[in-house]
């Protein structure tokens, strides 16, 4: 059979993008190529880390416990979420907390295609065309005082439309946070939409975050408040199980999760055994945040 090529199967205009991709992706591939990255090596060879993860697997296989607790549950319980009107408040430790329409937020900020990587806390991993912008750049429309040392998001809590909130799952509404510096940082997103459509409910509509360098729960959902907060906020995952999920929650192949390691991951796309790969410091990242993180002791603050 012939092999295609993927500049071939490739929707053009992620094509024409490529090049501003595998930037984004924190490969540093301008100057090196991938065989010569020593820390990938070997393990990656088969591996077009390339090629975004096929939309049919980043909107059918999801975490989104509100929607159920299988990866099929989010796409088959959320088509009938209710995304419209959506607000969103932005408060706390600010002097003027704002509130803002879905479509003011729109309207205001350009969204532009931000490819990352997500790698899931379970040891998978997909490369998502992300729509979005920074989410500093929100922030920014608040003035927060010196006192917010953190953020804190908060999904909606509807039980009626969510049948995951009927039971005690998690601790509704679902909680993530961010140090300060990481909120403020570039990379961390505003979600819109993805593969230049807008944003499915299954994977966070109307609005999600997406942190690039993080396990994927930190990326909350359908956010409806950010709050600027003096103390560490408590995460929902850090209440459901403080030993296995910390605050920080960087992507660190040499930290295991209690039940199992974290050194490598299964790129999602559709083959079962397609071979392992070794999972990057940061995601990938490292040169873009390693620096919010000097002189810390990763093993204590996981
Ligand atoms: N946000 C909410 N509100 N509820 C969730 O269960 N799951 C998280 C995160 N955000 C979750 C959530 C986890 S564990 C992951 S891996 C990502 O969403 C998955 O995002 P995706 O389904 O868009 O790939």
């Amino acid at each position: 059979m012939k092999k295609i090529k993927y500049s071939e199967i490739t929707p053009e205009k992620i094509y024409k993008k490529r090049r501003k991709f595998i930037k984004s992706l924190g490969y540093g591939l301008g100057s090196a190529t991938i065989g010569s990255i020593p820390l990938i090596g070997n393990a990656l060879a088969n591996t077009d880390l390339t090629k975004p993860t096929d939309y049919e697997y980043i909107t059918t296989y999801n975490n989104y416990y509100e929607f159920g607790t299988n990866k099929s549950d989010p796409y088959l319980n959320s088509q009938e979420f209710k995304t419209k009107p959506w607000t969103i408040r932005i408060e706390g430790e600010v002097e003027n907390p704002m509130s803002f329409s879905v479509e003011e937020i729109l309207s205001s900020f350009s969204s532009e295609e931000r490819v990352y990587r997500l790698r899931c806390v379970e040891g998978w991993s997909m490369i998502i065309p992300w729509m979005g912008f920074s989410l500093s750049q929100l922030l920014n429309k608040v003035n927060f005082k010196t006192s917010a040392k953190f953020v804190e998001f908060e999904t909606i809590y509807d039980p009626e439309q969510m049948i995951g909130q009927r039971k005690s799952i998690l601790n509704w509404p679902y909680i993530e946070g961010l140090r300060i510096d990481e909120a403020m940082h570039p990379l961390t997103t505003v979600v819109t939409g993805l593969y230049g459509k807008s944003l499915p409910n299954q994977n966070g509509a109307p609005l999600r975050i997406f942190v690039p360098w993080k396990y994927g729960f930190k990326s909350a959902k359908s956010i409806v408040k950010i709050k600027f907060v003096k103390e560490m906020p408590n995460s929902s995952w850090m209440i459901a199980s403080p030993r296995e999920y910390g605050f920080y929650s960087n992507v660190n192949p040499n930290i295991d999760h209690p039940r199992w390691s974290q050194a490598t991951e299964r790129p999602i796309n559709g083959d079962m055994f397609a071979p392992r790969i070794k999972t990057l410091m940061f995601n990938g990242y490292a040169d873009e945040v390693a620096h919010l993180y000097s002189g810390m002791d990763l093993k204590k603050y996981f």
